[in-house]
């Protein structure tokens, strides 16, 4: 078994100069498959920096990021991009869904890249809309959806192609406390 994730003396500073911000000092991190792992601090502490880096979202300024095996920081635009669909899953706070086409289109969205047919990529947008029990809500706009169905779509969408890690930056910062219990695993 090889760990999913494993970053070691990972750096991010903002900026340079007088105003450069550190936001990642040299973190260590191994993550297995089947781990659930939280990150928590304080409000500015680096947690959002920490994932955008996991999800291959930004570069860090130095250190190392293995993603199931592949080293992140030998990869160029485009194999990033690919890395990211096929591997990572990410979750946001404010669910960034699509606004004009259904829960069942939101979710179909990364399976584009993917090479299947259409009838397949449906299938699996079903199933996966299932695996979230939002089966009966497919061809609902994420408008007519409460907070929680909302994010559970986001969800949906997350793991319709099977990402060897389902990355989440605050996923329920945005919900009350039903809609929470609705959202999280
Ligand atoms: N794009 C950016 N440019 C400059 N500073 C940033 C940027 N993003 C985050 N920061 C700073 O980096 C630090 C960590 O931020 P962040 O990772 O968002 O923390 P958290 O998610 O734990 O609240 C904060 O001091 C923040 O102001
Ligand atoms: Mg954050």
């Amino acid at each position: 078994m090889r760990p999913v994730i494993v970053v070691s003396q990972l750096r991010k500073t903002y900026g340079t100069g007088e105003t450069a911000v550190h936001a990642l000092r040299g973190v260590d991190l191994t993550v297995w498959p089947g781990e659930y792992v939280a990150i928590m601090g304080a409000s500015g502490s680096g947690k959002s920096t920490l994932l955008n880096m996991l999800g291959c979202l930004d570069v860090p300024t130095s250190g190392k990021c293995l993603l199931d095996g592949f080293g992140v920081g030998r990869l160029n635009e485009r194999q990033l991009a690919l890395l990211r669909n096929r591997k990572i899953g990410f979750v946001f706070q404010s669910f960034n869904l699509v606004p004009r086409v259904s829960a069942l289109a939101n979710v179909e969205l990364p399976l584009v890249y993917s090479g299947l047919r259409r009838a397949a990529r449906r299938r699996r947008a079903l199933a996966a809309l299932d695996l979230v029990g939002l089966s009966d809500r497919a061809r609902h706009l994420p408008n007519e959806l409460s907070g929680g169905q909302g994010q559970r779509v986001a969800v949906a969408r997350a793991l319709v192609t099977g990402p060897a890690m389902l990355l989440a930056d605050e996923p329920t910062g945005n919900l009350d406390r039903a809609s929470t219990e609705d959202v999280r695993p």
